[in-house]
Parts: structure tokens; sequence; C-alpha cells
């Protein structure tokens, strides 16, 4: 089954996404820990993508495509992915359309994480993230056992850098105005499920397992 896990800036796509990946049996494809795991590597295409991310624009699509063409041909993806992150935009959109069809596969569902603005910049400015594993953290709504270290892997928890009062911002203009007509694309040729992410963690999950269910 290949699904996208869709939303703006922290809908809370990071934090459901291991369960529908548990629920699923798929690999989890987020394009911004791919991206921050090339900067923790220092290549040349972290570097790249740091220069947008640190100013809350998008990545340049044909960057982007690559990635995750290069993703899609591993051999754990053959049978589907959660998409995280990606498409965010409508040339993004077709071209993974393309690229599933060609493999006799679709999207099978958008699951739509519907968030406030206000929501948004709480949880973004809360968020601390693990840079070693990725796992991510709420000072007030998840906070790590300890302080500062990652439950996970042990790390140091810190605060992403685009999570910077003004970069929140910038990134919602962009989500708006760039990604966010993905989902008139989406409703289009699949399956959309809106879902109140405004709502606790445990229950945007429930309405998160039930719409795979349904
Ligand atoms: P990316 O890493 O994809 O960031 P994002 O989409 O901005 O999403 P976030 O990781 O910020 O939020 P999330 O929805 O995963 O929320 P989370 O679960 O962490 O992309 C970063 C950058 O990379 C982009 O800005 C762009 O530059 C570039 N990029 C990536 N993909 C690209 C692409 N396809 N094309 C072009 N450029 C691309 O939750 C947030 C916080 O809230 C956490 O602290 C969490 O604990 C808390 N929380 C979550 N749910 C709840 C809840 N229900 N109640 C209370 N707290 C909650």
């Amino acid at each position: 089954m290949d699904v996208i896990l869709f939303g703006p800036p922290g809908a809370g796509k990071g934090t459901q996404a291991s369960a529908v990946c548990e629920a699923l049996g798929v690999p989890h494809v987020s394009t911004g820990d791919i991206f921050r795991r090339h900067l923790r590597e220092g290549t040349e295409l972290g570097l790249l993508a740091k220069s947008y991310m640190s100013k809350g624009e998008l990545v340049p699509d044909s960057t982007v495509v690559d990635i995750v063409a290069t993703r899609l041909s591993e051999s754990d993806a053959a049978g589907g992915v959660l998409f995280d992150g990606f498409p965010r935009t409508v040339n993004q959109a077709t071209l993974l359309d393309r690229w599933l069809r060609q493999n006799g596969r679709k999207v099978d569902v958008v699951l739509n994480l519907v968030v406030d603005d206000k929501v948004v910049h709480a949880r973004l400015s809360g968020r601390r993230s693990c840079l070693s594993c990725g796992a991510t953290y709420h000072v007030l709504h998840q906070a790590p056992a300890v302080e500062g270290v990652c439950d996970r892997c042990g790390s140091d928890v810190v605060q992403r850098d685009d999570d910077s009062e003004g970069t929140v911002w910038k990134r919602l203009e962009t989500y708006h105005s760039q990604t966010a007509p993905v989902l008139g694309w989406a409703r289009g040729v699949c399956r959309v499920v809106d879902i109140d992410a405004n709502r606790p963690i445990s229950e945007v999950g429930q309405a998160v397992v039930a719409a795979l269910s349904s």
C-alpha cells in the first residue's frame, strides 16, 4: 500500500508515522529526514538542502524527485511506502503518480492532518529532536524521560534550526502557497481522508488507524 501522510509543518506527521508503518508493514520515507541525514554526513546534497531548509523554502523539485526515486528503488520499498513530507508541490505529486503507475502501483490514500496555524506554531516552538535517530519530542506534550537525552538512542535532543520563530512562519507560508494545492490534485486521483489533528496525539493516532481500515 502506498500512503501519503500530508499536512503542514508541525501537523504531527513524524509523530504518527511509526504507528502507520507498523500497521501497514511499509517503510517510512521522509524527505526531510533524508536531507537531515545528508547534512549530518556533510554531503553536497545535505549542504544544498540546508541552504533552502534554513530559510523555510522548498528544496528544488529536481533534487527531491531524484532522492525519492533512489529510495523507491531499494528492495524494502517494493511493496509500498509511507510518504512523509513528500510530495510538496503539484509537480512532485504528478511525477510520483507517474512513477507509481509505471510500476503497477498507485497512491492508495492521502491522510490529511488538518491543524490550525497557531497550533502549529506552538508545537514547533516546543519541539525538540534527536539529530541522530530523528525521534521527536515536545517540551510540554511528549518530553523525553531524561531531559535532553533521546529515549530511543541516548543521543542529544535539541531544537532544530528551522524551528526558530521566523522560519516557522515562513514554512507555514510556503506550505499554504506551494504545498496545500497538492490536496486539490489528490482529491481528483485518490482517496483523501481529512483528520482533525488539533486533538491530542493519542486521539489523532486512533483517527489515523481508523482511516486506514475504513
Ligand atoms: P520536514 O522535515 O518534512 O518538515 P515538515 O513538513 O515541516 O514537518 P515537521 O517535521 O516540521 O513536522 P511534523 O508534521 O512531522 O510534526 P511532528 O510529528 O514532528 O521538512 C523540513 C524541510 O526540508 C522543509 O521545510 C523543506 O525545506 C525541506 N523538504 C522536505 N521535504 C521536501 C520536499 N518534498 N520538497 C521540497 N523540500 C522539502 O510534531 C511537531 C511537534 O508537535 C513535536 O514536538 C510533537 O511532539 C508535537 N505533536 C505532534 N502531534 C501532536 C498533537 N496531536 N498534540 C500535541 N503535540 C503534538
